[in-house]
């Protein structure tokens, strides 16, 4: 038997989503958490989970954002092997190792008008260079399953895509290890259009290589019949059956069946003190200081009386984030709960829900105004709930329900200063009085800890050093909005009166309201000293790029330095930046330190002619930077074979 479930952040102790925790910026974190979680979740019997997601998204309508790295390639492949190598620790016949699936095979992400389930039309270079790098780099770090997706691309469907699964997986890549197709993802071969029936899909399926079908029950029911009529080779069946004999032999279950039963275990480890720990650890590390003026943030413990205010201020049925159903919610710190603990004084505090997430209350905004205007400090817990966000909870407007929009400017009339803490699943776009706030916690969805992680920031116990993963635009209607799009012909000048007939949206800016990369903290960092080793990169040779990075500032604090670069030619178009490279650096305030990064050709390299993946000789610019729009630029070029 192999038992398997979704263990996407966190079993009974939930972890940030995996979109916060991508704002960590820090792979062994991430690998952390899944380790952690795979010691809990192997502990009530589970052997296999159906995560991570390695969709690269850059639509921020589709929910499903929420789940994966964000719209960074980079970031994702990075993300994508911690991921793997947390759930399968080092030894998969370990009891405590939990099988990993890259899922959604392929350019789920990709889904028309972020729709979840929808079409995807996408070249094979975009596929090849944006959305398969991940699922690559989860095998190479050793998962052994891969999911394949809902959606169609270019007219196939991804569950019976034979150049998916047979050309690139098992053919080019060598993939060795199983696939399942998602739940009833084969059954639905018929709505798509591809299928005649029931059975006609599930023997689409099989012959494209799907090795599991999940849910529909339709390999069960047809499979026998296909085989005997000779419409399924056996030696298909077969190789699908090598294959998940394979998987369980590598987990080792011919040997120990039962090998993560046993209730002892699963008493001493859940909900641990530690696992607890790590999940408050990982919230706050998983916040991103979008904005702090005047240095309103961090809080002092007491001698200010701060009003909670929002319909997430006592919410207990919004902290674990879409898909944790194995969550324990009887475990789960609200912000009321958390930020009454961090003060020296309960009394400090006082609560005004002010409005439902997606509704006003009667008395609502009077009340939360009485309580702002006897308070010196709003905390304005606003954002989105848990289910419109997740699979299926796609939104044509990224903005915030009126209802918490009119909640928000009657608070921010106060005049008194106010602190968003925004709970959200996705880049969202804030306007009025939420963008003009002060101060701006980005806390998306935060797991178990979600009060406690907001607290140790709000009250400086943590220095925020989250980074966005994702980009914030203006407006909904810049979706798909992402730091590394192509050049247009015709780029738009930062002057807005020079923009007549330039690429440009009439309302708003091109620049992200708030960039990939961008994360405050409470000391600034500086960033000096570029150097490069060479500006002539010979052909096989590894450039060294090197900065100095300062804190700055009065309080410890870590910093991510972020690598990109841009190909100026080539015979494709190319983004206008690339994240190549991070670093994480602990700095204590005054203290400076050198970063380093290499770069070598096949870093540089881009899908071009026939599909292939290749690298030309030429400039490139390069900047060692704080965000994705930023930092200090340097270049160099890269000189011909030879
Ligand atoms: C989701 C998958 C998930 C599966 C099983 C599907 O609806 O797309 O990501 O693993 O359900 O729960």
């Amino acid at each position: 038997m192999l038992l398997a479930g979704d263990v996407i952040h966190g079993f009974k102790t939930v972890f940030p989503i995996p979109l916060a925790e991508a704002s960590a910026f820090d792979p062994h974190l991430a690998e952390r958490t899944a380790r952690a979680a795979a010691i809990e979740a192997s502990s009530h019997g589970l052997h296999w989970t159906f995560a991570p997601m390695v969709d690269v998204a850059r639509d921020q309508r589709w929910g499903r954002v929420s789940e994966g790295a964000g719209e960074d390639v980079f970031l994702g492949q990075m993300l994508a092997q911690a991921r793997v190598r947390g759930f399968q620790g080092k030894d998969l016949t370990a009891p405590d190792s939990l099988l990993a699936t890259a899922k959604h095979f392929a350019a789920y992400g990709a889904v028309t008008a972020g729709m979840d389930y929808n079409s995807v039309e996408l070249s094979e270079a975009a596929l090849r260079e944006t959305h398969l790098p991940p699922f690559l780099a989860a095998f190479e770090a050793g998962c052994l399953s891969v999911m394949t997706a809902f959606n169609d691309i270019n007219g196939v469907p991804a569950t019976a895509n034979r150049h998916l699964l047979d050309d690139i997986l098992r053919g080019e890549w060598n993939f060795k290890g199983v696939t399942i197709s998602d739940y009833t993802a084969d059954q639905e071969l018929v709505a798509h259009g591809f299928a005649v029936d029931d059975r006609d899909a599930a023997r689409l399926a099989i012959l494209a290589g799907v090795d599991i079908s999940m849910q529909s029950g339709l390999y069960n029911r047809y499979l026998p019949e296909l085989v005997a009529g000779g419409e399924v080779p056996l030696a298909v069946i077969d190789a699908s059956v090598r294959r998940v004999l394979m998987l369980k032999e590598a987990l080792g279950l011919f040997d120990r069946p039962f090998r993560s039963i046993d209730p002892k275990l699963q008493n001493s480890r859940t909900a641990t003190p530690a696992l607890r720990a790590l999940s408050r650890e990982a919230g706050a590390r998983s916040i991103v200081l979008l904005r702090n003026e005047g240095g309103l943030l961090p809080l002092p413990r007491s001698g200010k009386r701060i009003a909670l205010i929002g319909p997430f201020a006592e919410d207990r049925d919004n902290i674990l984030g879409p898909w944790s159903f194995f969550g324990d919610k009887s475990l789960g710190v609200d912000l009321a709960t958390g930020l009454r603990a961090g003060l020296d004084d309960p009394g400090w505090l006082v609560i005004a829900k002010g409005s439902e997430v997606e509704s006003a209350i009667p008395g609502g905004i009077e009340a939360a105004v009485a309580a702002a205007n006897a308070a010196d400090v709003v905390l304005l817990a606003i954002g989105e709930s848990q289910n419109m966000s997740g699979e299926a909870q796609s939104r044509t407007d990224i903005g915030l329900p009126r209802a918490q929009h009119l909640l928000a400017e009657a608070v921010a009339a106060t005049g008194k200063p106010v602190v968003v803490l925004l709970r959200h699943g996705r880049a969202m776009v804030l306007e009025g009085a939420v963008k003009a706030a002060p101060a701006i916690l980005a806390t998306w969805f935060l797991g178990t800890e979600t009060g406690n992680a907001v607290a140790d920031v709000v009250f400086g116990a943590v220095n925020p050093s989250g980074r966005l993963p994702v980009s914030f635009p203006h407006e909904s209607g810049q979706e798909p909005f992402a730091y590394n799009h192509r050049s247009t012909g015709r780029p738009a000048p930062l002057a807005p009166e020079s923009q007549e007939y330039k690429a440009r949206w009439r309302t708003t800016r091109n620049e992200a309201a708030y960039a990939f990369g961008h994360g405050l903290g409470y000391a600034p960092f500086g960033l000096s000293h570029l150097s490069l080793s060479t500006e002539r990169l010979a052909w096989n040779a590894t450039l060294t790029i090197a900065a100095q990075v300062a804190n700055l500032g009065q309080v410890a604090g870590e910093h991510v330095v972020q690598l990109y670069i841009r190909d100026r030619v080539a015979s494709r178009t190319r983004p206008v930046r690339e994240l190549k490279g991070f670093q994480r650096v602990a700095l204590r305030p005054g203290e400076r330190r050198e970063v380093r990064f290499t770069l070598r050709r096949d870093q540089l390299m881009f899908v071009g002619e026939g599909d292939r993946w290749t690298v030309e000789p030429g400039r490139f610019d390069l900047w060692v930077a704080s965000s994705a729009v930023d930092g200090l630029a340097g270049s160099f070029e890269l000189l011909a074979a030879g």
